[in-house]
């Protein structure tokens, strides 16, 4: 199995898909911050929301055996078909279709870092250091924040996953859930809503766990059923 953590440090998560996808599944991490990356995962580091980044991280899927624990590059693959990916995927058509067709799991727990100072470690180091929280505390800032957070994970899914495959997203609820709802409705076969026990019931933070990608869907459907959040 082939997994994409989004928004991955400290890597708890990334930690979990390494055991569940042992011995030749791969897990890819992506976050912002620069973090050392768990035992067993790829890992970049780039704003998610940047097309660049979501480019290389498709580009790394592409090439099935990249980021697997036994390695044989180009097992299986010809000189050629591994030079097409390097030039932009399957069949060598273009950036559009890199990545396509990958990936069977995308989690993303992405919430928008916010920077709230300069400091120092509590244990006395003496390396400055940006710290960070993961709400701003504005409760329509943090919903529209992680709204294009999530679309962003949806768009990349719709390329990436397999029919088939699973989705899994946190969000910020508030007045757009419900679009964003109705647009993994159309992608995916099952779509429920959870807040698991872990997250502190004040919070306003809650999952969409969408199963079963389906097979026929298409990016201009999905966008015309949250024509709010496009
Ligand atoms: C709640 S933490 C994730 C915790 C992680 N699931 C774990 O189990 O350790 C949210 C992460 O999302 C990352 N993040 C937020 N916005 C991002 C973006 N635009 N691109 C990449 N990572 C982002 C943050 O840097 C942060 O590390």
């Amino acid at each position: 199995m082939t997994v994409v953590d989004l928004g991955y440090a400290p890597g708890a998560w990334t930690e979990v898909a390494v055991e569940y996808t042992k011995p030749n599944g791969r897990v890819i991490g992506v976050d912002i911050l620069p973090t050392v990356p768990p035992t067993g995962a790829s890992t970049f580091q780039g704003n998610f929301l940047s097309e660049n980044v979501q480019l290389s991280v498709k580009r790394f899927l592409a090439s099935a055996d990249r980021g697997r624990s036994q390695k044989h590059f180009m097992g299986g693959h010809g000189y050629f078909e591994a030079e097409r990916e390097k030039e932009g995927g399957r069949g060598g058509i273009g950036h559009k279709n890199v990545g396509k067709d990958t990936v069977n799991v995308v989690l993303s727990d992405m919430c928008e870092p916010w920077p709230l100072g300069v400091g120092q470690w509590a244990s006395g180091v003496k390396q400055p250091y940006l710290r960070l929280m993961n709400v701003s505390g504005l409760r329509l800032r943090d919903h529209v924040h992680s709204m294009d957070l999530c679309v962003s994970a949806l768009l990349f899914s719709i390329d990436v996953l397999k029919p088939g495959g699973d989705f899994v997203c946190k969000y910020y609820s508030g007045g757009f859930d419900k679009e964003l709802e109705a647009g993994l409705k159309m992608a995916f076969e099952k779509v429920t809503r959870d807040k698991p026990d872990s997250s502190r019931p004040e919070s306003r933070e809650a999952f969409f766990v969408a199963k079963t990608k389906k097979s026929s869907v298409t990016k201009e459907q999905v966008l015309a059923a949250m024509p709010n959040l496009v």
